[in-house]
């Protein structure tokens, strides 16, 4: 598939998806959202892939759901629709995926951040839920993904208030991993990527399914998930490579297939 909103660059087993709507600030509109989840979607079934990295510009990740293409929409257009539910589609990619995120991240575009594994910020790095001041509320799982990451109290005002966060107040209250200088946001979020690539797929994959499942379950399921997880890893060609490396004192060397 040809895109036309985002652009796709294989680094090694690393896939860089870089948003690519500059004069909306990357403002999520549908078919931004079918070609990301689309090759989200690729991406997972591609065995050449280990892990993705999605970017914006330095100006803005994305500025949020494309509020011209709402405008005019009703309450049936969009019942109908089930408007953002494909979403979900995005957030339930398998394989590891990345937020390097600079400048805005707003409404569907904090949202969109939040759906990834884990955000790394540059130092320029804006989040927020404005919906408000349009008159609406987020509607991309915001109120729910950002009340968990951060806590009521952070998210509640950032709903209620509309106000943006910086990076260093994103990383204290735990919604980004990491802040790295702008100029090497994408480099370092490709060295991040890389690093995982290179463990096992399989189990990078379940460990992230495992580490999800702490948002869905009580703790006492969740443990038990993990541990059910954990005792399956060792019927995997990964877990005997992995320890006899260890073992022989030599690096692994995981199955690429
Ligand atoms: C459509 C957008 C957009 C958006 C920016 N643009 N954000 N278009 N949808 N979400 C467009 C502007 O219309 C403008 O195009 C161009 O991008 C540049 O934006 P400016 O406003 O001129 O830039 P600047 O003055 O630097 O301000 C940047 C900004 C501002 C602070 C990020 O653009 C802004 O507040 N954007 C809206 C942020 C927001 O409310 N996001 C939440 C959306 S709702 P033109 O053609 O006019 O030059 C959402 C959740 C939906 O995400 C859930 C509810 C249903």
């Amino acid at each position: 598939m040809g895109y036309e909103t985002i652009i796709t660059a294989q680094h090694g087993r690393v896939l860089l998806i870089t948003l690519n709507r500059p004069k909306a600030l990357n403002a999520l509109n549908s078919q931004l959202a079918a070609e990301l989840i689309d090759a989200v979607r690729a991406a997972d079934r591609d065995p050449g892939i280990g892990c993705l990295v999605l970017t914006g510009s330095e100006r803005a990740f994305a500025a949020g759901a494309d509020i011209k293409e709402m405008q005019n929409q009703s309450y049936d257009a969009m019942y109908a629709a089930d408007w953002f539910a494909q979403w979900e589609r995005f957030a339930a990619t398998r394989k590891p995926v990345i937020a390097a995120v600079a400048g805005y991240a707003l409404g569907g575009g904090c949202e969109l951040a939040m759906m990834c594994d884990f955000i790394l910020a540059a130092e320029n790095a804006q989040f927020g839920q404005p919906e408000i001041k349009l008159g609406v509320m987020p509607g991309m799982g915001g109120s729910q993904r950002l009340t968990r990451v951060v806590g009521k109290a952070k998210a509640m005002e950032m709903c209620l208030t509309g106000r943006m966060m910086d990076a260093a107040e994103a990383e204290r209250s735990g919604l980004v991993a990491r802040i790295v200088p702008a100029a090497e946001l994408v480099a370092e979020a490709l060295k991040t990527a890389e690093t995982i690539a290179d463990m096992a797929l399989p189990i990078a994959m379940m460990t992230k399914e495992t580490v999800n499942r702490a948002y869905e379950t009580t703790l006492a399921e969740g443990i038990r998930f993990e541990r059910r997880v954990f005792h399956a890893m060792f019927s995997t060609a990964e877990q005997k490579e992995g320890m006899a490396a260890f073992v022989e004192k030599r690096p692994a060397q995981f199955r690429r297939d």
